[in-house]
């Protein structure tokens, strides 16, 4: 295991330094694709992508990005989908070629065949270069929940009541939370070449614990990239 732990003073130092990786994996290579991930946790990391194309040092031209997952029976129109995240929170503030980001269609008839066509678009534009994670505070990273296995490759999957809980600050009610998600697989996942892994708040430090430095279970999906062999992660504790 090679793992690169970055302890940060704070949120914003967390959000700078995770930027600057981002940044400087596309200053060497142009035409990165980048995997990028939902949550509150990467806010400011885009935040701070923004600010630094703005300033111009940062050029998306001719970078492509995969999401992690999005929520399935979710149009893109719905301000809670991971699409509408995305373009208010990163993609409209910057010049990111409008075919260029992609998420899973959660609108799509057959979630099987999306799940199968986006793995594939994926392996197509050559694998992610490199990948921002969060954790979820059941471990999971992507939708890919706590099991009795490590699912390979993009898939539909039922949320557990944890995610669904901690989604549903977004909703007026739990009832409106969506119960199931396209997502990446773990084999996804550990693919891409370079992971960035964020965590930020106090409340993770268990969770954060077990997965990096604890036994390496499907029960803690985030622990499989303890077998990655370049892994950064990031902490604001
Ligand atoms: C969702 C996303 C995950 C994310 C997690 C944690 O479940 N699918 O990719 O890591 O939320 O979110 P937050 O950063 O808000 O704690």
């Amino acid at each position: 295991m090679t793992m690169n732990h970055i302890q940060t003073e704070n949120y914003a130092a967390l959000s700078k330094k995770a930027a600057l990786i981002i940044a400087g994996q596309i200053l060497s290579k142009p035409g990165s694709v980048l995997g990028f991930a939902t949550g509150s946790t990467p806010v400011g990391t885009y935040e701070e992508l923004i600010r630094l194309y703005k300033e111009g040092a940062v050029d998306f031209g001719r970078v492509t990005t995969y999401n992690l997952d999005e929520y399935y029976g979710v149009p893109r129109t719905d301000p809670n989908s991971y699409y509408a995240f995305m373009h208010t929170n990163l993609f409209d503030h910057i010049n990111i070629e409008d075919g260029a980001t992609h998420l899973p269609n959660g609108s799509a008839a057959d979630p099987v065949a999306e799940s199968i066509a986006y793995e594939a678009k994926i392996k197509a534009a050559g694998g992610v270069d490199l990948q921002v994670l969060g954790i979820g505070n059941n471990g999971h990273i992507g939708f890919n929940e706590p099991d009795d296995h490590f699912p390979a490759v993009t898939h539909h999957v039922q949320l557990t009541d944890s995610t669904i809980d901690a989604n549903s600050r977004f909703y007026a009610s739990r009832d409106e939370v969506p119960k199931s998600a396209l997502t990446m697989g773990i084999g996804t996942i550990m693919a891409a070449k370079k992971i960035l892994l964020l965590i930020s708040g106090t409340a993770k430090k268990e969770i954060m614990e077990k997965a990096l430095y604890g036994p390496v279970t499907p029960q803690v999906p985030a622990s499989i990239l303890q077998f990655h062999n370049d892994v950064t992660v990031i902490t604001d504790f």
